[in-house]
């Protein structure tokens, strides 16, 4: 276990070492270490976020991933899985702190917690993350300086960030992360990374309920919603998103929603055969280099997941993307 000195006395930041009880090898690291190169981590927002979510995958991040990923988004307590570059948490925490810092006078004086727990299995990404949210709340304090002058009060905001190594597939909460204490938890574009491996029964006493499933392998990302159930509090939600697999890429319709309650976004358009084609081609490049694993994963089977570890679960397909809220974890007896 590393505990690095935080860089401010207002940034206090840890981090916790990845533990491993998974019986299984799985290939869960080509996934995540495409995000080490400093190519991807400086391309990444521009490519990823805006080329691939607007011209692949026809779930643009500006009109569609931001707002689920706001909604949802406790400043006070709030997990983050799969942080890339940490785009989502630094921008919803940015809305959060320019709204507190001009409505609320008894943030003012109180000052605003932020609590936010950074995890992923790629420390590099995992230090990106860091920065942005400590950027974010350099930069708010930096603006919110000059009411401090003016009105004498007291405009400062109590950060804790922590930063977790772990493998979402591995089937025990990492140490460092609190259970049950969550008021959010985001997952976004973290499923399509992982690989579909079969599940395959550790033995006659194994208790692992998923044992025998009769899926291709991606049964096994289920276990991420488990991990999100066990972290998040009773009156929290989890928010998320994936990219869906080869079914997908002709998808032309926003998708009806399952559940109550989650926004309806406008329909996309109907792709193109030379959109399709290109789709179809960056997907399966990405499957065969092992940054993806989404070439068969479909919805059904993530709701599965979801209904096995939430009592209010709400999707929709748009694109090529699931969108997935989830409220009331159950917990094991
Ligand atoms: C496509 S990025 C998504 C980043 C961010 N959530 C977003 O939407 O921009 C996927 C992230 O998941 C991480 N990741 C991939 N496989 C993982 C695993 N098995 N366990 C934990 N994190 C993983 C990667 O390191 C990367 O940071």
């Amino acid at each position: 276990m590393t505990t690095t000195t935080p860089p401010n006395p207002k940034g206090n930041t840890t981090t916790a070492p990845a533990t491993s009880s998974c019986p299984l090898k799985l290939a869960t690291k080509p996934g995540a270490s495409i995000y080490s190169s400093p190519l991807m981590l400086t391309t990444y927002d521009k490519y990823v976020l805006g080329f691939s979510m607007t011209y692949l995958w026809r779930c643009p991040s500006s009109s569609i991933l931001i707002p689920l990923f706001r909604q949802n988004f406790n400043a006070e307590k709030h997990l983050d899985i799969g942080v890339g570059t940490g785009f989502f948490v630094g921008d919803a925490l940015g809305q959060v702190l320019a709204s507190s810092g001009s409505t609320s006078t008894s943030n003012h004086k109180e000052g605003k917690k932020v609590d936010i727990t950074l995890m992923d299995l790629n420390e590099v990404a995992l230090e990106k993350a860091k920065e942005r949210v400590l950027g974010v709340v350099a930069e708010h304090e930096h603006h919110s300086q000059a009411e401090v002058e003016s009105d004498g009060k007291n405009p400062e905001v109590g950060v804790k960030v922590t930063t977790i190594v772990a493998d979402v597939l591995d089937q025990s909460v990492p140490v460092g992360v609190q259970r049950g204490q969550f008021k959010s938890v985001s997952m976004f574009n973290l499923l399509h990374c992982l690989p579909s491996v079969p599940i395959v029964p550790s033995g006659p006493s194994s208790s692992d309920h998923d044992s025998g499933a009769d899926d291709n392998g991606q049964e096994i990302k289920n276990r991420a919603f488990k991990l999100a159930a066990e972290c998040l509090a009773d009156d929290g939600t989890l928010a998320g998103c994936t990219v869906l697999g080869r079914k997908y890429i002709a998808n032309d319709s926003s998708g009806a929603g399952s559940g109550a309650g989650m926004d309806k976004p406008n329909g996309t358009k109907t792709p193109s055969v030379l959109s399709k084609g290109m789709t179809w081609a960056v997907m399966k490049w990405y499957n065969h280099l092992g940054t993806f694993g989404n070439w068969s994963d479909e919805r059904e089977v993530f709701e599965k997941g979801l209904r096995e570890n939430f009592e209010v679960v709400e999707t929709q397909v748009v694109g090529c993307m699931l969108l997935f809220s989830a409220a009331r974890p159950k917990r094991s007896a």
